[in-house]
């Protein structure tokens, strides 16, 4: 039997270069090595646990992140693609763990208080958004994940899941593997004011950005911040138009970006030119695939659909063994 794969995606906006290149590559590497069976889904109710005032596009999005996703390279042959609340079982095992996990778990979980200081402006004090943690946990052990492919900033929810898991066996008998989290190498692609490319800087590259909204994206993307002038020599190396080059130009255009920004023999608009070319160029093939998949809608939806039935019979099975474990 092949090892599972799990990760999600909450809903809360459009995916971008960020989502593309740091989690969805790997998703997609993962799923075509072959050596694992992939269930990759969207976590509508872990957007609720901060939108939940604010959840007139969490469907919207759904199906927009599942054509995505479709159109970057996601197989529905080779990997399960679902919706989270299409699957109640994870509300049930949701429920059953909340039972079993010490509030101090979820008291000290780092994300926990820094999303809490981040979204100041939003009241979090909820007990949904405290318990974060264990539905992600639910979602996980649900599928008796080997290896849940995640960014850094997952890792404590990680970490927590396997502390629930393992709490549950003892508990109840071994019924759960334990998770391991799979961390990989992340380009570090910034958004174009340089901070962290993310949808609430208002920073981001999406993967629908095309034409001249992709073109004054990249205009206007900060570069090394010593060359002020045409004439001053640049630092590649610091430079995120630079790191975007590295991803979508040829190795002959990045060597001579690099060398004519270092002498200042190229400007930057220029060099920024042509990474909207390349980058333009590079997406094509993503946008043809978004708008055939906007055009059969009807296709996502049984996609989805037959994502969902093969999560289902998995989660019914292992409700059964759980709801045997607790005697309930
Ligand atoms: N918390 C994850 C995020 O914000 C989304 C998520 C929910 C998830 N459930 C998961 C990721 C299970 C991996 C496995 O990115
Ligand atoms: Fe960056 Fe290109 Fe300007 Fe050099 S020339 S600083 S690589 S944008």
């Amino acid at each position: 039997m092949r090892k599972r794969i799990l990760s999600g995606m909450r809903p809360t906006g459009s995916l971008h270069l960020g989502n593309l290149h740091g989690a969805l590559k790997n998703w997609i590497e993962l799923q075509n090595q072959g050596d694992y069976e992939c269930f990759y889904f969207v976590a509508d109710w872990h957007a609720l646990t901060s939108e939940y005032n604010n959840t007139d596009r969490i469907r919207e999005y759904t199906l927009e992140i599942v054509i995505d996703w479709l159109s970057v390279g996601l197989d529905p042959e080779k990997s399960t693609l679902f919706i989270q609340s299409s699957i109640k079982e994870h509300a049930e095992l949701f429920v059953i763990l909340s039972m079993i996990t010490p509030l101090p778990w979820l008291e000290r979980n780092p994300t926990y208080k820094e999303m809490k200081e981040e979204l100041a402006e939003k009241d979090l004090s909820t007990f949904g958004f405290l318990g974060y943690p264990v539905l992600q946990a639910a979602d996980i052990i649900m599928y008796k994940a080997y290896g849940v492919p995640v960014g850094v900033d997952q890792l404590p929810h990680v970490e927590l899941t396997r502390e629930i898991a393992r709490r549950f066996n003892f508990l109840y008998g071994e019924v759960f593997p334990i998770p391991e989290p799979l961390l990989t190498d992340v380009p570090k692609l910034s958004g174009i004011d340089g901070r962290k490319m993310s949808k609430s800087y208002n920073n981001a590259i999406y993967i629908s950005d095309r034409g001249h909204v992709l073109r004054r994206k990249v205009e206007s993307m900060f570069t090394d911040p010593q060359r002020m002038r045409k004439k001053d020599p640049g630092r590649p190396e610091l430079c995120n138009v630079f790191t975007f080059h590295q991803m979508y130009s040829s190795s002959d255009d990045v060597e001579e970006i690099s060398k004519e920004c270092r002498r200042a023999g190229i400007g930057c608009t220029d060099c920024k030119r042509k990474l909207a070319k390349h980058l333009s160029e590079g997406m094509r093939p993503i946008h043809e695939k978004q708008d055939y998949y906007k055009s059969h809608l009807e296709m996502v939806r049984n996609i989805i659909e037959d994502g969902n039935i093969r999560a289902t019979r998995i989660a019914r099975m292992t409700m059964a063994e759980v709801r045997k474990a607790v005697k309930i």
